[in-house]
């Protein structure tokens, strides 16, 4: 079971390196008004949230402890980042307000993962 759970982390790390990769890459394009939400950010936060709920499972099968208040502010999190970028995945050019939000969300769910214990 544990390297199944690793494994699922190692996948989960993937979705996070597509979903920043995806805002990252468009930072420049973001300070002239011409970033858009890309496919990488799109199916980056569909992985998050298939890893995530399958780790939430591994762990709960494995009897290990799953701080269920830290996986709700991470999943309500990604639940506001994949609507946004689901929503407005079509549009050319995203407002700059909402784009800096969404890398700023993906950000925050990064640090709540390592710091909160
Ligand atoms: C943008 C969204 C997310 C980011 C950036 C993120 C980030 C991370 C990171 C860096 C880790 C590894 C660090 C560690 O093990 O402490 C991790 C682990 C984990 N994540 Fe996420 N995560 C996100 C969304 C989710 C969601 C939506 C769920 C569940 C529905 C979830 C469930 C878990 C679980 C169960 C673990 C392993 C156990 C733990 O240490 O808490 N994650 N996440």
């Amino acid at each position: 079971m544990d390297v199944l759970i690793h494994l699922f982390v190692g996948l989960h790390i993937i979705g996070i390196a597509s979903l920043l990769g995806g805002f990252l890459t468009q930072m420049s394009a973001m300070g002239q008004g011409t970033a858009r939400f890309n496919r990488a950010m799109l199916h980056g936060a569909l992985t998050m949230l298939v890893t995530g709920v399958a780790l939430v499972g591994l762990n709960q099968a494995d009897d290990n402890t799953v701080n269920n208040i830290k996986i709700g502010v991470k999943l309500a999190i990604l639940i506001v980042i994949l609507g946004i970028v689901y929503v407005k995945r079509d549009e050319e050019k995203a407002e700059k307000g909402l784009f800096a939000a969404v890398g700023g969300l993906t950000v925050a769910n990064i640090f709540i993962a390592v710091l909160w214990t």
